[in-house]
């Protein structure tokens, strides 16, 4: 199901790895079978660029430098959308948290929409040197070498905390992201007990 759709479904359930880890691949398969819809933020942004909005041009240089764009700026993009999902509606977070105050701003923005929690954090892992070799070879804008390394650097200083965060908050929910397409859904459906066949 892609992103502007209803929001039938009512999971909310987070997406967190490191660049290449199939977050992505991912949301776009279980959001059409959870009924929700899939929010990326990158997508959001590299639609911003496109359009060169005033969003875009602020991000633009920040995402090819493979930095993270500041937490307010997030705080307004994200806020929007989930607004859309109404009070009750789920959906499939991938690239939003990714710092503690983001997750921070998250449990408020799901406060206000009237005592809204997350349901499970799914976490992807997968060894750094296959993250490489897979965001190399798609050849998007922000997939130079260099630039994902800087991507990864950035991931293991500001979003790994996120971890312990949700591990603490009892959400955590860990996935070897290291299989098959299909392999790595189906371990996805079991974690989050949906009965989808
Ligand atoms: P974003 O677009 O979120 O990039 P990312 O997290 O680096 O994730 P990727 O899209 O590289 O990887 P993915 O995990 O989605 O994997 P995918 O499914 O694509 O963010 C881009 C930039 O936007 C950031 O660097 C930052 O500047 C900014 N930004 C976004 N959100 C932000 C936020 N919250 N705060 C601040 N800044 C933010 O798969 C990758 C490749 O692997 C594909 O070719 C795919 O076909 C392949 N693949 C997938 N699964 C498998 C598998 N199981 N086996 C083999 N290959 C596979």
């Amino acid at each position: 199901m892609a992103d502007g759709a209803d929001c039938d479904g009512t999971l909310k359930v987070v997406l967190l790895g490191p660049p290449g880890s199939g977050k992505g691949t991912q949301a776009a398969v279980l959001s059409g079978r959870m009924r929700v819809p899939a929010i990326s933020t990158g997508d959001m942004l590299r639609e911003a660029v496109a359009a060169k909005s005033e969003l875009g041009q602020k991000v633009q240089g920040i995402m090819a430098a493979g930095s993270l764009v500041d937490d307010g700026t997030m705080a307004e993009v994200v806020r929007e959308r989930l607004a859309r999902c109404g009070k009750a509606g789920g959906f499939l977070l991938d690239g939003y948290p990714r710092t503690l105050p983001q997750a921070e701003t998250l449990e408020r923005i799901l406060g206000a929409e009237g005592a809204r929690r997350l349901d499970a954090v799914l976490l992807v892992e997968v060894p750094e040197e296959e993250l490489v070799r897979r965001t190399v070879a798609r050849k998007r804008e922000d997939d130079l070498e260099t630039v994902v390394r800087e991507r990864l650097r950035v991931y293991g200083e500001k979003t790994a905390p996120l971890i312990g965060y949700y591990r603490g908050l009892g959400l955590l929910r860990e996935i070897d992201g290291n299989r098959p397409v299909p392999e790595v859904t189906a371990q996805m459906v079991a974690a989050l007990g949906l009965n989808l066949d």
